[in-house]
């Protein structure tokens, strides 16, 4: 008996935890080159506002290589599962792409981001 009430605490902590707020902290290295912000003034990279759900290559005010503008043009979406292998590895993706930044190995990482990323 005791044991199934612990059992059951540790089910709502767990679901506790699961109801958190993204761990906004795997967006750091990100935010040198994109903001999550329309408004973000000039950065190297697009901004990211929204982006799950958006074209590819949907930041009007940004000048994208010809991979990612080519991808637009074919009615490519950035769904979590197209975010999820990009993060993982760009160049698999869309290979010729600008973006500089190290394939991101770590699948929790990978998790937190598309976490920041899903935030309206
Ligand atoms: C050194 C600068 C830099 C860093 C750091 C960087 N990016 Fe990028 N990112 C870019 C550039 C430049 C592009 C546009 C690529 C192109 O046009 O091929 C881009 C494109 C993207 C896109 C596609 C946007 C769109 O509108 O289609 C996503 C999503 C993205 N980055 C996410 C991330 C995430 C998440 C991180 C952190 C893990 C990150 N980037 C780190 C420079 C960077």
């Amino acid at each position: 008996m005791r044991l199934w009430i612990v059992a059951a605490a540790l089910l709502a902590a767990s679901g506790a935890a699961r109801a958190q707020p993204c761990d906004v902290r795997a967006f750091e290295p990100c935010q040198a080159c994109h903001a999550l912000t329309r408004d973000a003034g000039q950065k190297p990279g697009p901004q990211l506002a929204g982006v799950i759900g958006r074209p590819v290559a949907g930041d009007p005010a940004f000048d994208y290589s010809p991979a990612l503008r080519a991808a637009r043009a074919k009615g490519d979406i950035w769904t979590r599962e197209r975010l999820d292998l990009f993060l993982a590895d760009t160049e698999a993706v869309y290979p010729g792409g600008w973006m500089g930044s190290p394939p991101i190995r770590d699948a929790k990482l990978r998790a937190d981001l598309l976490c920041v990323l899903g935030k309206p």
